[in-house]
């Protein structure tokens, strides 16, 4: 066996499961609750980016982002069962990844956008281009971030941005987890249990390591 995934990844890993169930599941339920998971959500995100600079050989972005040719390459070996086993995340793994982190950056991002009014007017000015129409029809709709009659939360554009982004996670967490299942199989080794213990087999003739 051989060590793949440092301590950080793992418990980077595990945490954001945890702070993405919670924030999920807290949702229009318990709103502090929902914040403050979903602020985690963004503090894990921002210590993983920095991590897959500076971090061990597997954790780095550099080992294993690669192009969307690679990706393709990838999925079509696999469909012709004849992929190679990678000792770090796989090209298909790679890219969903970084679908996940981008993701659940847009959704906590958006989140932050609904509730801090002043904060984000600094931030207005580097909107990229699909928040920032979003913004300008709610602003127009005198609906941002107020609190309704009823004590319901804010409603409009960027509420909507928030849901698609979550509701998108959803899918990608599925697809996730069927991915680790498959390649589990196919490789014969439990991915979820070296996410754990963080060791993995060593390398055999035609894996890449
Ligand atoms: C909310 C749910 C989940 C999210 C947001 C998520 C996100 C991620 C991310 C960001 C990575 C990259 C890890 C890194 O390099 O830092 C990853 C890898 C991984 N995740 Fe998850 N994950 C989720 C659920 C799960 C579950 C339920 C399992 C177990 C069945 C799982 C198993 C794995 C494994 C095995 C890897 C390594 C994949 C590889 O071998 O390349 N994940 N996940
Ligand atoms: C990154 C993790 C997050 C996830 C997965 C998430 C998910 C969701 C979901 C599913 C909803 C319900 C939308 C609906 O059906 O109407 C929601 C609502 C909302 N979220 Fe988040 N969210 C996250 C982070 C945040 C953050 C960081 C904030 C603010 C600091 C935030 C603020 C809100 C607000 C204000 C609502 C509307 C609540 C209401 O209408 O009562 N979210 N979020």
């Amino acid at each position: 066996m051989i060590r793949v995934w440092d301590p950080l990844v793992r418990v980077f890993h595990w945490s954001l499961v945890a702070a993405f169930a919670v924030a999920w599941l807290s949702a229009e339920e318990v709103q502090p609750l929902h914040e403050w998971a979903g602020y985690v959500v963004a503090a894990l995100i921002a210590v993983r980016v920095v991590w897959g600079v500076v971090g061990s050989r597997y954790a780095r972005f550099s080992q294993f982002v690669c192009g969307p040719g690679k990706v393709v390459d990838y999925l079509r070996a696999m469909l012709g069962g004849h992929e190679p086993r990678y000792i770090g995340h796989n090209p298909a793994g790679a890219a969903m990844i970084l679908a996940i982190l981008i993701t659940l950056s847009g959704t906590a991002f958006t989140g932050w956008l609904m509730e801090e009014d002043a904060e984000r007017q600094a931030v207005i000015s580097a909107l990229p281009q699909i928040v920032a129409p979003a913004y300008a029809d709610e602003e127009r709709s005198g609906e941002r971030g107020e609190r309704g009659e009823n004590g319901e939360g804010p409603d409009g554009p960027l509420k909507e941005v928030h849901e698609v982004f979550a509701n998108l996670m959803l899918l990608l967490v599925g697809l996730h987890v069927g991915g680790v299942v498959l390649a589990s199989m196919r490789h014969r080794e439990n991915l979820a249990r070296a996410m754990i213990t963080g060791e993995k087999r060593a390398p055999e003739p035609g894996d890449i390591s």
